[in-house]
């Protein structure tokens, strides 16, 4: 099997059953998010989404109805065998076919941790019947070890929106809605994951430096993201042009470059003064020192963590109090 390996992560180009067999050990995956064919006559899966054909990859390879149920119980036991134990599985897949992969799952050691529902825009059109738009996501851990959940790693757990909400408790809810990408111009998968929502699984179910797989690749997505977030990452991809195309992307992408980006969420118990209102005297005092820190020459950076000190406040309530001062 032909394998392209940059910067140490190594791709696959064939088929994930086999290929795992051979090439990947027992037990040394931490995470696996994958997004198996939907066994819906996939090369027709992009006329429900009206877009232009042009920039669609050829060469998705779908899996005939009749053989679903026993295609997944084949790549569902390699992802088993390959998960360390405490390891966490995310399957995506669409209603179809989803009592195979269901009942693929049972037949394993694994065990339900959540089944999320993923409600994006642009749903398949319909005229006589409801709009279709949510996928399921099944989430899995191998029993046997302690099992990766970084409760903070997007919203503390203190953090709380406008409307008074906790934040991490609505992240942590199982209907997640995120908007798929609109690529025009690029060359993809015919069903390519949102970057989000890839982040959202990685950050939550693993830690930089963990081995992610992604048994089906399609247009790279889940490697682009582990690398971004400065995960390793390996997976198969049976078609030989999309493989060849998006190898070559991903040669380019610098490893941790979606760190920066991420926000960084207040944890609890670190600023004193987290949630109480702000008094007249306390945002004439930030906006002076803002200015004077400024005028100084400190970042933008390095004034909102120095006020967060001196005010024992969060930078996204600094943030935020700056904005409303029109000095964000
Ligand atoms: C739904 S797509 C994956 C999309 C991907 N998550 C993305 O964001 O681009 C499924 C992919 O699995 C590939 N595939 C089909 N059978 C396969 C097999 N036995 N082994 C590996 N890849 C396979 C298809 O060619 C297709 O690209």
């Amino acid at each position: 099997m032909r394998s392209v390996t940059i910067n140490g992560n190594t791709f696959y180009n064939g088929d994930c059953v086999a290929g795992a067999a051979e090439y990947i050990p027992d037990e040394t995956v931490d995470l696996i998010i994958t997004d198996p064919p939907y066994g819906i006559d996939g090369d027709r899966l992009h006329r429900h989404y009206n877009r232009d054909e042009e920039f669609v990859v050829e060469g998705y390879v779908e899996v005939p109805a009749a053989e679903y149920g026993e295609f997944s119980r084949a790549w569902i036991r390699q992802a088993e065998r390959i998960l360390r134990p405490g390891g966490s599985l995310y399957v995506v897949s669409g209603y179809t076919n989803l009592y195979h992969i269901l009942a693929a799952l049972r037949e394993t050691g694994l065990s339900e941790v959540n089944h999320i529902i993923w409600r994006y825009n642009f749903g398949v059109y319909t005229r006589r019947k409801y709009v279709s738009s949510h996928y399921h996501i099944l989430y899995y851990e191998k029993p046997g070890g302690r099992r990766t959940f970084n409760l903070e790693c997007r919203y503390g757990t203190g953090e709380q929106g406008p409307d008074a909400r906790s934040l991490n408790y609505r992240d942590r809810e199982d209907v997640w809605t995120i908007n798929r990408e609109y690529k025009p111009g690029q060359l993809k998968n015919k069903n390519e994951l949102p970057t989000e929502l890839l982040a959202k699984m990685m950050q939550y179910s693993s830690n930089e430096g963990d081995l992610v797989c992604d048994m089906f690749l399609g247009g790279f997505s889940t490697a682009r993201v582990a690398i971004g977030l400065n995960r390793r990452v390996t997976g198969f991809e049976i078609s030989e042009p999309m493989f060849s195309a998006k190898t070559e992307e991903i040669g380019a992408i610098e490893p941790g470059d979606l760190l920066p980006g991420l926000r960084v969420p207040e944890k609890a118990g670190d600023p004193p003064n987290r949630g109480k209102p702000w008094t007249d005297a306390e945002v004439k005092h930030l906006q002076a020192r803002f200015s004077e820190l400024r005028d100084a020459g400190m970042t933008k950076k390095d004034t909102v963590a120095t006020l967060c000190q001196e005010l024992g406040r969060g930078r996204w309530a600094i943030e935020k109090a700056l904005k409303g001062m029109g000095s964000g």
